[in-house]
């Protein structure tokens, strides 16, 4: 016999005494997000159960309560509890030119197709604060595309596009994105992107010119565009299979005729339903390109 968890079908013991204590952690876990879901609009129940857990949990250590639907009634009732669960389950971690070799990859097959079409668009999807847009920005500048192109970086969380669209970043960061610029390729010294100004930098004007931020939510949003090449970086890594799909569908739908699309280091096309769309233009560096059927 077995009780219903979206995370897992949970055995009960001929005696039902079932892990107890587990059963009854998971039960609270889909009812905080049902009730996330439905008051604020985040749909966070196709994410992968394990990290959802170990965010939750960090949460309730940190706001120092006992058990998660303690935690759910205080997200329900106040909006700075449900700001705080956003950031804790949004991970936000990133860099300039994160993973080096991938921007080098790029540089050398893809930008060369790129520069054959008379206009570029690109979707950053799951982009955080922006460092990876910007990346993209100053590789595509100096292969002379930059000018043609439009980037739109997305994201759930608004805090972390509002840093993004501020492109102001920390001074004590540029000596680390300096390094991985030159080890992506980079053809000019990295300080040329930036203003420094007391602890921090703010990148510069021309950068930003084709640049647009948005909101967009990869679990409940449509696509808004046909792009050229997507990249979604270390976000699908947080989903379960059911929400990687569906959001290989969007892509595939969203990508013009050989768009390329680009994944994290930790992710794959491969065992997709979409995997028969793609072929594999660098298989370490997560790149693939749409091929028509
Ligand atoms: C670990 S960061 C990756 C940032 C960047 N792509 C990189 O590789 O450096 C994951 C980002 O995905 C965003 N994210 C998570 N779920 C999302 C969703 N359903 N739709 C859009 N963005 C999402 C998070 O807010 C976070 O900023």
């Amino acid at each position: 016999m077995y009780l219903k968890s979206s995370e897992k079908r949970v055995p009960i013991t001929p005696k039902g005494s079932l892990n107890i204590t587990q059963n009854t952690e998971n039960t609270e876990i889909e009812l905080l997000l049902e009730g996330v879901y439905r008051s604020y609009g985040f749909d966070f129940r196709e994410y992968a159960r394990s990290s959802i857990r170990r965010r939750v949990k960090k949460q309730m250590s940190d706001e120092k309560l006992k058990s998660i639907s303690e935690l759910q009634a205080k997200i329900l009732h106040d909006e700075a509890y449900m700001e705080r669960f956003l950031t804790n389950v949004s991970i936000n971690v990133t860099s300039m030119f994160r993973d080096p070799s991938f921007y080098l990859a790029f540089r050398e097959k893809v930008v060369p197709v790129l520069k054959t079409y008379p206009s570029v668009r690109v979707w950053v999807a799951g982009c955080s604060t922006g460092e990876e847009v910007y990346s993209l920005a100053i590789l595509l500048h100096q292969e002379n595309l930059l000018k043609k192109s439009r980037i739109y970086g997305t994201d759930i969380n608004q805090n972390v596009l509002n840093k993004a669209k501020s492109g102001i970043y920390d001074l004590e960061n540029m000596k680390e994105y300096s390094k991985n610029h030159l080890a992506a390729g980079g053809k000019e010294p990295f300080s040329n992107y930036y203003n420094a100004k007391y602890g921090s930098v703010v990148m510069k004007g021309f950068l930003k010119r084709n640049l647009f931020f948005h909101n967009h939510n990869l679990a409940t949003d449509a696509s808004f565009n046909e792009f050229n090449v997507i990249l979604c970086r270390n976000v699908m890594i947080y989903f379960d299979e059911i929400l990687q799909n569906k959001t290989h569908k969007m892509f595939y739908e969203s990508l013009c005729k050989f768009g390329f699309l680009v994944l994290g280091r930790k992710e794959t096309i491969k065992f997709s339903d979409y995997e028969c769309h793609y072929e594999t233009i660098d298989a370490s560096n997560r790149i693939y390109r749409r091929v028509e059927k």
